[in-house]
């Protein structure tokens, strides 16, 4: 059985049969704060980082992610840009019934770790595909906007 880095962790898994990601995170390892939602990747609530970038776990192989770095919400707030994105969440009290914002905050943390002054419209390019059925969407972008002016 292959290992997954996780966080800095090194897991043993079963990556068989193209298992998702999202199943390894939350099945095996209990890792359950990245949520599954639409699992068609449409919604963006099991976002996690593969080497920085943002990939939906509910569509994405645990196997290809073999030899890469792999963060999850569990992690991000041990990296600075991470710890300062979930303060601002805090600050601006963005969450509500909170199953999106674990794929909120690792989009946004990708956004500004590759653009640490984006626009509104940067912002929404890359959060376009993060789904908030309770439309917490303006505070988040104040929040974003906030980790910038920081
Ligand atoms: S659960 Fe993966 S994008 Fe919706
Ligand atoms: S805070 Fe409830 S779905 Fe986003």
């Amino acid at each position: 059985m292959p290992d997954l880095m996780i966080n800095g962790t090194k897991f043993t898994v079963d990556t068989s049969n193209d298992v998702p990601l999202l199943w390894v995170l939350r099945d095996q390892l209990h890792l359950t704060g990245t949520k599954y939602g639409c699992g068609m990747s449409l919604c963006g609530s099991c976002n996690v980082h593969v080497d920085g970038e943002i990939v939906k776990a509910c569509t994405f192989p645990a196997s290809a992610a073999i030899g890469r770095e792999i963060t999850t919400i569990e992690g991000i707030g041990q990296t600075p840009m991470g710890q300062e994105v979930q303060q601002a969440w805090t600050e601006q009290n963005v969450h509500q019934c909170g199953y999106c914002q674990s794929g909120q905050i690792m989009s946004a943390v990708a956004l500004l770790n590759g653009n640490p002054n984006p626009s509104d419209t940067d912002i929404d390019i890359v959060m376009f595909g993060n789904l908030c059925r309770c439309g917490m969407y303006n505070r988040i972008r104040k929040a974003i906007h906030s980790v910038s002016e920081s």
